[in-house]
């Protein structure tokens, strides 16, 4: 992967932010995603947040190498404090990190959005953690899909802040549009995860002692997803 040819999660990402965005990517690591959307004339300005300095000088040398030190900043921060109300931002990307991760880093930087923003997410794992926050803080997901790549099955989750919105457990855990929508690779993960989870439960029944959260919580997913897959 470079800024020429992105992963194919990264390339979705790509297609779902908004011609002419000025795009805030938040962990950009090399600021690949960015950089490749200024080449193909995607967006109209960019910044690149990282925290830590080694990915921080490889997004630097990027953006230099490529000549838009000008469009896209380069910014050592951690997560929404790359960003300054003069950036004008109008889609904030957070992608390869934990769903936990994503939702700190928005909860922490909550302050730094001014609510007009698309937040275009990829989070690995943890989507439910991530989706909850969505939902109590007024953003509804307007745009969902499942990937694989490298064995590895990717979620995207787009949202706009629209006003309250509720979503049920269930919608919090699968995705309220996937829900819906139950593609093909939906439903390929889910079917991966029954496997999982039934071999997890197992383990923990053979436990001994009284079974516990983990496994009162494993049941009750083992159920949403046996239903799921019909
Ligand atoms: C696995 S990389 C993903 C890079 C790229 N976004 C992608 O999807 O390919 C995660 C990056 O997020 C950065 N990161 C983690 N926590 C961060 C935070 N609080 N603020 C900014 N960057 C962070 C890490 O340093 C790392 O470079």
């Amino acid at each position: 992967m470079n800024e020429h040819t992105l992963s194919r999660r990264l390339e979705r990402v790509a297609a779902l932010v908004p011609d002419n965005a000025r795009l805030a990517d938040i962990g950009s690591d090399h600021a690949y995603l960015p950089v490749a959307l200024m080449r193909r004339g995607r967006i109209a300005a960019a910044v690149a947040g990282e925290v830590a300095a080694t990915p921080f000088r490889a997004a630097e040398r990027t953006v230099r190498d490529n000549g838009f030190e000008e469009r896209i900043g380069v910014r050592l921060a951690d997560g929404l404090a790359a960003i300054e109300p003069v950036d004008r931002i109008t889609a904030v990307s957070l992608c390869g990190m934990g769903g936990e991760t994503i939702r700190d880093i928005l909860e922490a930087g909550k302050v730094r959005l001014h609510g007009g923003e698309r937040l275009i997410l990829q989070p690995n794992g943890g989507e439910a953690a991530l989706r909850h926050w969505l939902m109590d803080n007024g953003y509804r997901i307007v745009h969902e899909e499942v990937l694989r790549e490298n064995r590895f099955d990717y979620e995207i989750i787009v949202a706009e802040r629209t006003g309250p919105v509720v979503y049920s457990p269930e919608e919090l855990y699968f995705g309220p549009l996937q829900l819906q929508v139950r593609s093909p690779a939906f439903l390929d993960k889910w079917q991966r995860a029954l496997s999982r989870k039934r071999r997890t439960l197992a383990q923990l029944s053979q436990a001994r002692g009284v079974p516990g959260q983990n496994a009162s919580d494993t049941a009750l997913h083992i159920g949403w997803i046996s239903r799921l897959l019909g």
